[in-house]
């Protein structure tokens, strides 16, 4: 059943509003002028509802689809969840569909959306390469290309990417890891994303700038990469080096291949590579992995271990002190981001852009939000007071 394209206007505005109404961009400026182009309307706030209706109507038609990488993480579930949230809000179900890590897969999704007649297309690659077809066909179509939280790389059919700051990530991880060591050779021991995933690229950069230093001067000494190992006197790494360390230390993104390395890792390393480890992990599902096999280590004493995303299991972890931290990149920014984005479009207009980020091929616009660092201390102030999960959720929370 087709949806009305006007009601799919008034809907993305008043989401739009609502959304920005909500806050959470990296400046209070920054998510206003969208809101502002409106203002004509919002003389006659009651009217917004209906204004798309009668006058304004001809200049915009269209709508918008989504496609996530996979369900097997609870991270995209979040995304699913928080679309859904702002979409149906007013009233509207947009199309999510989920790639299930085959990127076969998300090009058929992309294709079956795009003979919908989707007018924006708001897509998480499960590969950043293997994509870019996809972008193409969509952009050849007319629909505009919206990268989100994952840059598509080495194509022109990017329009625009709505992501969080990911230097910052790493950046945020790593500094914790420094900020609970004392002395000199603490064993450090790192793991790192998806090599098909430009994100895990940017967050281990954002970590290996904070941690080099601290290597450097024998703060940590590196235990499970002998690439990072032979890297470690560069305090800027290209990306030919960071690929190197990263196949090395890879978890994939995946549960199973965190826990084998790190239990590898822990068979490799001695007694004395042991003790009161740091561990940076890259998310939250590698977190827990990584955590449960270092935590069965009878030669491990203590362990400080990093995470993001703020998934559930992981805030449980935190409360239980079997994770570290994490670091909350607060989905509902993003999704209000990407929907703000849309409506521009939908609209002839161009979003905000603050940044850019090179994808191989061009400079992708983009307004990077940022992220909080996440522990025992503001746990609660963090994620349940800030309204981002339920305090029921949870056991044993102070
Ligand atoms: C996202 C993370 C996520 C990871 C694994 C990254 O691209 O930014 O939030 O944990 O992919 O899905």
């Amino acid at each position: 059943m087709k949806k009305s394209l006007l009601a799919l206007l008034g809907i993305l505005m008043i989401a739009s509003l609502a959304l920005t109404a909500c806050g959470g961009g990296t400046t209070p400026a920054a998510t206003q002028p969208p809101a502002a182009t409106e203002a004509p309307a919002a003389t006659e706030a009651p009217a917004a509802t209906q204004a798309p209706a009668a006058t304004e109507a001809p200049a915009v038609t269209g709508s918008v689809g989504v496609v996530l990488p996979t369900k097997d993480e609870p991270r995209w579930i979040q995304d699913e969840t928080r679309f859904k949230e702002a979409f149906s809000k007013a009233g509207y179900d947009v199309e999510i569909l989920f790639s299930q890590g085959d990127s076969a897969k998300e090009k058929a999704n992309v294709e079956a959306l795009i003979s919908k007649g989707i007018k924006v297309l708001i897509i998480c690659p499960q590969d950043a390469n293997a994509a870019a077809a996809a972008a193409e066909e969509a952009r050849a179509a007319g629909v505009k290309v919206i990268t989100y939280d994952r840059l598509i790389r080495d194509t022109d059919a990017v329009d625009y990417y709505v992501t969080f700051d990911s230097i910052a990530v790493g950046a945020a991880q790593a500094q914790y890891l420094g900020d609970k060591a004392t002395g000199t050779g603490n064993p450090l021991y790192l793991y790192a994303g998806a090599a098909s995933d430009n994100n895990a690229f940017i967050f281990f950069e954002g970590a290996w700038e904070v941690l080099q230093p601290k290597i450097a001067d024998g703060t940590f000494v590196i235990k499970n990469s002998s690439e990072a190992v032979a890297l470690q006197d560069k305090a800027t790494l290209t990306r030919d080096e960071e690929a190197k360390i990263i196949g090395q230390v890879t978890t994939d993104w995946k549960f199973d291949v965190a826990k084998n390395l790190a239990e590898a890792n822990l068979t490799a390393a001695s007694a004395a590579d042991k003790g009161n480890v740091f561990i940076l992990a890259p998310n939250d599902g590698t977190a827990r992995a990584i955590a449960d096999a270092f935590a069965a280590d009878k030669d491990v004493s203590s362990y400080v271990v990093t995470g993001q995303d703020a998934e559930e299991a992981s805030i449980q972890y935190i409360i239980d002190g079997k994770q570290s931290m994490t670091v909350l990149k607060d989905v509902r920014t993003l999704v209000d981001d990407a929907i703000t984005a849309a409506v521009a479009y939908l609209e002839g207009k161009t979003p905000e852009q603050t940044n850019t980020y090179n994808n191989g091929k061009i400079d992708v616009p983009a307004k990077p939000s940022e992220v909080v660092t996440v522990d025992k201390d503001n746990v609660k102030e963090a994620v349940i007071d800030s309204g981002y999960w339920p305090a029921s959720d949870f056991t044993g929370l102070q």
